[in-house]
């Protein structure tokens, strides 16, 4: 079976058809995703904080998204597989290409994902003029964590909220095939959605966007200590992760979640 791919990705925000898509780091959850009918798994460097207990996503590896990017392919057929690219693995232009080569070469991803606006839009340019499908991620950058003092909402303000949007745009012209974003106002994500004519991906974004993410651990309640707003735990409501996972991709479709209680 042939995996999804960027064309079909494209059709689907044209059609108005919600993309579901989830983090996930193992062959046997990769499996469970793909059956429940999630479109796009990401092996976020949300793994350093789920997987190996960090305090934030920083000390994660090229390496470390790599083997599990691995498992993530083997377990699964028809899933497009997105792999983050790790804080300052893309600081220079080298970097950048070397180690986003590695991720498609070694890990198997179809796209990279690495975040920042357009000051990141030269990167995005030499990445997807050498094949290598780039997603920007926008808004709460948690790579940012330690500059920006905290994981807080972006975009609440007119002059940052307009700079998110030109942000989006130069990125788009750069060559960006998807973009991430990450806790702003959902009036904000609804704007950014109808600007761009690529995918949008909202994780605490309202339900405008052109599809949701979350992080596999948090969806079902396993993520130690508070839950974010934008999350819900569907574990509860089901009682099994299979049915948890596919009811996460029902709503999605449905447009039924996110809810208001979960957006700003
Ligand atoms: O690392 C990650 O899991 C992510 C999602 C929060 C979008 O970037």
């Amino acid at each position: 079976m042939s995996r999804l791919n960027l064309t079909r990705l494209r059709q689907m925000k044209a059609e108005q058809n919600k993309i579901a898509m989830l983090t996930a780091y193992d062959a046997s959850f990769s499996h469970v995703l793909e059956q429940a009918g999630i479109d796009v798994i990401l092996i976020g460097d949300s793994l350093g904080m789920v997987i190996q207990g960090q305090e934030s996503t920083l000390p994660v590896t090229v390496d470390d998204i790599i083997y599990h990017c691995r498992n993530v392919v083997r377990g699964s057929n028809a899933v497009f597989v997105i792999a983050d690219m790790p804080f300052m693995s893309y600081a220079n232009a080298e970097q950048a290409v070397s180690n986003a080569a590695r991720l498609m070469a070694e890990g198997g991803a179809q796209m990279v994902k690495l975040e920042g606006g357009a000051v990141m839009a030269s990167t995005v340019e030499l990445l997807t003029a050498r094949g290598i499908p780039v997603c920007a991620h926008l808004g709460l950058l948690p790579q940012s964590v330690h500059r920006v003092g905290g994981y807080r909402v972006q975009g609440r303000d007119a002059e940052t909220a307009e700079q998110l949007v030109q942000d989006a745009i130069a990125l788009q012209k750069a060559g960006a095939d998807m973009v991430v974003l990450e806790c702003v106002p959902a009036a904000l994500a609804a704007k950014v959605t109808n600007t761009l004519t690529i995918p949008v991906i909202g994780i605490g974004a309202g339900s405008e966007c052109d599809g949701q993410v979350l992080v596999l651990y948090d969806m079902i309640g396993l993520t130690p200590g508070k839950r974010p707003r934008f999350s819900h735990d569907f574990l509860a409501d089901t009682g099994a992760i299979q049915s948890a996972i596919a009811k996460y991709v029902v709503d999605v479709k449905a447009g039924q979640f996110p809810t208001i209680e979960h957006q700003y």
